[in-house]
């Protein structure tokens, strides 16, 4: 397994993706480990990232020199500045930041980059202020850019090796050649972290945590909670319990979906609370988007506790399907080591009071691995599959005050937009689609009739990660037909504009 190490790169997660894409397990930490957790840890090699400090900075994050010698190392981009600089090479300190597309000629014999023709160009991406002038004595330069300047070193008999370039962003082409090339041939890692490995390895880690312990799983219908449940059922079967607390804020047949996969499909102990009417009671005449979101998670919390409280006194576990991305530890861009964690929102804003202890089988994971992780355990693809869907749900995709009515029209139009972006086949090539309820009224004609009904917009966006988002661009026709549908069979809506507006600076939902 790979331990790398986090110098602030906007990156750094995509080392972590592309070592675990050649099925090498890896962890990202802050550079405050020492050497002795590290030993412990036992990594099979080490990155150290990219960053955006300098090596002559003040405070900057650095590195004991005795890590080089825990296990076989990769330096990328700051990370190789870091090597050179502490090992006596000649780092430069640049006026300003070089970054873009930049091509490096790769020397005979490298095994860094076995599978590539010497003297070859090959395309790669820089991001950089300083540079590496001159390299650490004991190292040879393996690679050049262009004008001549080090792109690659790599030491002449310790398997330490670094690279100036990024070769885990898509902008390098054959970036994830030269990860494997060190995994494989310096660390000589073997590819075996699949799924069903890593279900194995939780199943037996699940067991032993929880014992004969009863366990509750608040299943919120995404899937991640649904992957959590069915995992921790793969582990203690009955033991589990899960609730699904139906908000009225859900979409079409939702709820019916959740019941059918979990009860029917996977045998799980499934209780659904309907709490539709406390949710609209404490929404009623609420139009403000963060006074929404706070009386959903409370009435959430509410709901829940007294759920969890009617399966028995025996429950000890609580089960969240946190990801990887919300737990990463890791430096903040402005420089010193500073941890920063995100907290987990999903499920509604619980904050459980700790009566229960958690359990969180999918906190190593990221949402990809997550899917594949789903599938093998065998949920059917349309709920591994599916778009995310906030907490709050269609409480936040009704613009201004929510009520029964205009839940059930955004509720309709939204079921048809969807259906007909699957039967287009498109489901799969957007990263998240729902229609907005907007609290204007424009005037139409149906037949002979002057109708005055509501605005729907709609909005279809890609994203990799939810952080920044490009608005999906649909064939004119696909769009026509959804247009039409809604018009025609949604009575309340007349009038559909479809959003254009990209992350930053819109964000994906309306409030
Ligand atoms: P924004 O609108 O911030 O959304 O660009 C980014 C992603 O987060 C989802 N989202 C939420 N999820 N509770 C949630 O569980 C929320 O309050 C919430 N607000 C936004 C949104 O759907 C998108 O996937």
């Amino acid at each position: 397994r790979i331990l790398i190490i986090d110098y602030g790169s906007q990156y750094t997660q995509l080392i972590a993706r592309r070592v675990r894409e050649a099925r090498v397990y890896s962890e990202i930490h802050p550079p405050t480990r020492s050497v002795e957790w590290v030993r412990e840890w036992n990594p099979t090699g080490i990155i150290l990232s990219g960053g955006p400090n300098s090596v002559y900075g003040e405070n900057v994050p650095t590195a004991d020199p005795a890590l080089l010698d825990v296990a076989p190392t990769l330096g990328v981009c700051y990370g190789m500045q870091l090597i050179s600089h502490l090992l006596g090479g000649e780092v430069i300190r640049g006026a300003h930041r070089e970054y873009g597309r930049d091509e490096v000629i790769i020397d005979e014999g490298e095994a860094l980059f076995a599978g590539f023709t010497p003297g070859e160009r090959t395309q790669v991406w820089m991001s950089h202020g300083d540079h590496v002038e001159k390299a650490p004595p004991g190292f040879r330069v393996v690679a050049h850019s262009g004008k001549q300047a080090i792109a690659a070193i790599r030491h002449e008999s310790k398997p330490i090796l670094a690279v100036q370039f990024h070769p885990e962003v898509a902008h390098t082409p054959r970036g994830s050649e030269i990860i494997a090339n060190f995994l494989f041939d310096t660390c000589r890692c073997t590819p075996d972290w699949t799924p069903g490995a890593f279900i194995e390895e939780e199943v037996a880690k699940i067991r032993a945590q929880v014992g004969n312990a009863r366990v509750i799983c608040g299943l919120s219908g995404g899937v991640d909670s649904s992957v959590a449940a069915a995992l921790v059922h793969r582990a203690i079967g009955d033991q589990l319990t899960c609730i699904f607390v139906d908000n009225g804020l859900l979409r079409l047949h939702e709820r019916e979906q959740v019941e059918r996969t979990f009860r029917a499909h996977l045998g799980i102990d499934l209780r659904v609370v309907d709490a539709s009417q406390q949710f609209l009671d404490a929404l009623a005449g609420v139009d403000d988007p963060e006074t929404k979101r706070k009386r959903i998670g409370h009435t959430f919390i509410d709901v829940f506790e007294e759920a969890a409280q009617s399966v028995g006194d025996d429950v000890r576990f609580l089960v969240q399907g946190t990801l990887y991305p919300d737990v990463i530890e890791s430096v903040s861009p402005t420089g010193g080591p500073s941890v920063t964690i995100k907290s987990h929102h999903n499920v509604g804003g619980l904050k459980p009071d700790m009566k229960f202890a958690l359990i969180e089988p999918l906190r190593e994971l990221f949402k990809d691995e997550v899917r594949n992780v789903g599938r093998e355990l065998g949920l059917p693809e349309e709920m591994v599959g599916r778009h995310p869907f906030p907490g709050p749900g269609l409480g936040i995709r009704v613009i201004s005050d929510v009520t029964q009515e205009k839940l059930d029209v955004l509720r309709q139009a939204d079921a048809i937009y969807l259906e007909e972006i699957r039967s287009a086949g498109l489901y799969n090539e957007i990263w998240q689609a729902f229609a907005v309820l907007l609290p204007i009224r424009s005037v139409g004609v149906m037949g002979d009739e002057r109708t005055y009904e509501n605005v729907l917009a709609l909005r279809a966006v890609t994203s990799t990660d939810g952080m920044t988002a490009d608005w999906f661009h649909f064939p004119h026709e696909v769009l026509g037909r959804i247009s039409n549908r809604i018009i025609r069979e949604v009575t309340g809506i007349n009038r559909v504009v479809y959003d254009v507006s990209s992350k930053p600076p819109a964000t994906i939902e309306w409030e």
